[in-house]
């Protein structure tokens, strides 16, 4: 599969995250009703408005867990209860937290039931996970989202692997571009990645440039049966380790 070889541990509190660590957390957001009521005590007024606006009760009860999941996890960290951190928001949409001086930087990804945080003090990280599942017209989606080396390779590949590779790709853009913390509609074509799911992932180029790209770190996941992840950071030492939600 070229992914990275990550176990998944429990980890006993207190939290530490040495500098150059990555810690890389996965939870299902499929919890119980009274472990999300709790959850829901730690959120601010505007996440809990924005979880009212969600119609489905199956995507509000999700954003709740993965929101409160984040501000537990997070206090774990800085030593204060969820309901203490305050966030802010970059020009795109970048959730950080509002104290740079936690040297903290974190980003979130989730999809159908599962939810990765990946936490470190080295710099901007991303972080993004998809459920595999059918798409019949993975290549015109490919067309619109994927440059067109990326493209040419997805049509090299037989039909039965074409679905798998789209989500990889699909995965290590989106993890690169919410390192680099754009918006994706303005920076696709910023980032070009290799396709194969048994290759090692690499960022190709970032900007057109293979020497930018040279300095980043990109990383297959497979955090759970049925889906697949990447890692992006820029910098090449550092360790990743992988912990299970919930803690202890
Ligand atoms: C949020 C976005 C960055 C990614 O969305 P997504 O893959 O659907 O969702 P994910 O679960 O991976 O990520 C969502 C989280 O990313 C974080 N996020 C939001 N904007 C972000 C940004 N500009 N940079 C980094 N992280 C961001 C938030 O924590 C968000 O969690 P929340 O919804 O609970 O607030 C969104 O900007 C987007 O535009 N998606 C479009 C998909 C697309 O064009 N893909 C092409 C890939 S080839």
């Amino acid at each position: 599969m070229g992914a990275h070889s990550l176990t998944w541990s429990s980890p006993s509190p207190p939290l530490n995250l040495g500098p150059d660590e990555v810690h890389l957390w996965r939870a299902s957001l499929a919890l119980p009703s009274a472990v999300v009521v709790e959850l829901y005590h730690s959120l601010s007024d505007e996440e809990r408005e924005r979880a009212q606006r969600y119609h489905s009760a199956t995507a509000r009860h999700r954003f709740l867990a993965g929101r409160g999941l984040l501000r537990t996890i997070l206090g774990s960290y800085l030593r204060v209860k969820g309901h203490q951190i305050a966030f802010r928001q970059s020009d795109h949409g970048k959730p950080l937290l509002d104290d740079p001086g936690t040297g903290l930087y974190f980003n979130v990804s989730h999809s159908h039931e599962l939810a990765l945080f990946a936490i470190t003090r080295r710099g901007e990280v991303g972080v993004d996970v998809e459920r595999v599942r059918p798409f019949p017209n993975e290549v015109s989606v490919a067309e619109r989202f994927f440059s067109p080396c990326e493209c040419q390779r997805l049509r090299t590949l037989a039909p039965e692997h074409r679905t798998e590779a789209f989500f990889h790709v699909w995965t290590r853009k989106e993890a690169c571009l919410k390192a680099l913390g754009v918006g994706l509609a303005q920076g696709l074509e910023r980032v070009e990645v290799n396709l194969g799911p048994d290759e090692p992932a690499r960022l190709l180029r970032l900007d057109g440039e293979e020497r930018r790209a040279a300095h980043w770190s990109l990383l297959n996941l497979v955090p759970a049966p049925g889906y697949v992840g990447a890692l992006a950071l820029e910098g090449k030492d550092f360790r990743l380790l992988g912990w299970h939600w919930p803690e202890g």
